[in-house]
């Protein structure tokens, strides 16, 4: 039997939905996601489980037509993403824990450069990235213990075709995936 669809989820999920039809498209969206994310009550337990080596990506939610995903990431202590960028719009928003975002400048030839001090996110907190923002950036876990956000990005991200920037230079393809599984199904609206 499916798991329920949990409340503040569904409301968020109602309200990106409606805000993709408004121009303000990006602020009615991150407005849906703090709300989402200034009460910690509603993640089931399953999708904010770390892996003891990677971070992990659950999807909670995709929307039918590709149009955007809600995603939890996870986060064991001292884990971090590769240099990536997204080639959407996106929103982070902290639900537990903290995570540093230090964003770079990456031209996909020479070795990318740390623009400014990394950006701390704290419960409640949200950030914004993309093309039209900074698309590039590598996140990472800034807390002790287990940190969880909640991304919305304009697209099904997890199967999305964007890249990787090593440290030495150039860029991959990257196709990020999910970590679901049988007990962690994404939400229907
Ligand atoms: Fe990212």
């Amino acid at each position: 039997m499916p798991t329920p669809t949990p409340a503040a989820l569904a409301r968020c999920i109602a309200k990106v939905a409606q805000a993709l039809a408004a121009p303000s498209l990006q602020a009615e969206a991150a407005t849906a996601l703090s709300r989402l994310v200034a009460r910690d009550d509603w993640l089931p337990a399953a999708y904010a489980q770390p892996h003891a080596d990677y971070y992990q990506q659950y999807l909670l939610h995709a929307d039918p037509a590709g149009c955007f995903s809600i995603v939890s990431f996870v986060w064991g202590p001292g884990q971090a993403t590769p240099i990536h960028d997204h080639g959407v719009w996106g929103i982070v928003g902290q639900l537990r824990g903290a995570e540093a975002s230090q964003r770079f400048a990456a031209d996909g030839h020479a070795p990318p450069t740390p623009i400014g001090a990394p950006h701390i996110l704290r419960p409640g907190d949200i950030d914004v990235i993309g093309p039209d923002v900074g698309d590039v950036h590598q996140v990472s876990n800034a807390h002790a213990g287990v940190s969880v956000s909640i991304h919305l990005y304009g697209t099904d991200i997890g199967r999305h075709q964007r890249h990787v920037y090593p440290a030495t230079g150039g860029r991959k393809p990257f196709i990020s995936g999910y970590v679901n599984g049988p007990d962690t199904p994404p939400f229907s609206a």
